[in-house]
């Protein structure tokens, strides 16, 4: 039984290529087993945030830059003042350092009382062409799974803390916080639809979280210039027709295309 009582649980989540995904839905279905009602809410760009009084609030997103996207970003700040407990879970490649600090203080300063932060290690989905991603996902999915279900069976039992290393975790943060980074990566990788391949079903359209795919009714989509580079819509074209300039595509996604697109959810 827990220690602490919540009315709910409510998780925000971004998932570019499904492994923050099936993170939050692990901590979510834990939770739930101890008989709290929990939520997932899928964050998008201008996404209003809301915090019920008394609910436990989670946030779990990959990690990009050592940071995060900027549109993830923008939604933290966002939060309304609010003095309930909340807790983060990341996932990534190797190495961030970027985002308990940042994070962190960005909620202090907004009245919440942190409880606990995790970074899982699940497969590498970037940069685009890189091969071992599926190898990764037989070794790190499972485990890092085993990680989340701990975490928060821990979390409920008021067993979990947030630690960083201040001024380390604040430099490597405020890279993702610049815009530069963003604009170089959208030039070094330039991602396009190959018009021959594009079977126009939308998907991409539906997927980006941007909303920087823009449909042409029965044309080939075109991408605006407000790309986050969170592979979604790389990973997921059934047709493989989304390349990046040097002609390279994604050949990993954690979970269906299916789960990606609902945006509320009970558990
Ligand atoms: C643009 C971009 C930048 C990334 N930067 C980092 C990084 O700085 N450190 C790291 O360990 N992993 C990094 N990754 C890897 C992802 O964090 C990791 O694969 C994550 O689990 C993906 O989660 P998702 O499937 O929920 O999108 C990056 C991925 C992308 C697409």
């Amino acid at each position: 039984m827990a220690e602490t009582r919540f009315s709910e649980c409510l998780i925000y989540w971004y998932s570019g290529t499904g492994n923050s995904f099936l993170v939050a839905e692990r901590i979510a279905e834990t939770i739930a087993a101890d008989g709290l009602s929990v939520s997932m809410v899928q964050i998008k760009k201008n996404l209003i945030p809301i915090v019920p009084e008394n609910a436990l609030i989670g946030l779990v997103f990959p990690i990009a830059a050592s940071g995060t996207y900027p549109f993830i970003w923008d939604f933290f700040k966002r939060l309304p003042p609010a003095d309930n407990k909340i807790f983060m879970a990341d996932t990534l490649g190797g190495f961030s350092g970027g985002i308990k600090g940042p994070l962190g203080r960005c909620l202090d300063a907004k009245g919440y009382q942190r409880i606990g932060a995790i970074e899982i290690v699940m497969p590498e989905n970037f940069p685009p062409g890189r091969k071992s991603s599926g190898r990764q996902a037989a070794k790190r999915i499972e485990p890092g799974l085993e990680k989340a279900e701990d975490f928060a069976k821990n979390l409920l039992h008021g067993e979990t803390s947030w630690k960083d290393i201040p001024v380390v975790s604040e430099l490597l943060g405020a890279v993702c916080r610049f815009k530069s980074p963003w604009q170089l990566m959208r030039r070094i990788f330039a991602f396009g639809i190959v018009a021959e391949k594009c079977s126009r079903c939308g998907l991409c359209v539906k997927l980006c979280p941007v909303n920087n795919i823009e449909s042409t009714g029965d044309g080939v989509p075109v991408f605006k210039n407000g790309c986050q580079i969170c592979m979604r819509c790389i990973a997921y074209c059934p047709e493989r027709a989304i390349l990046s300039k040097y002609g390279q595509g994604l050949d990993y996604r954690a979970v269906s295309a299916e789960k990606l697109l609902i945006d509320w959810r009970k558990i």
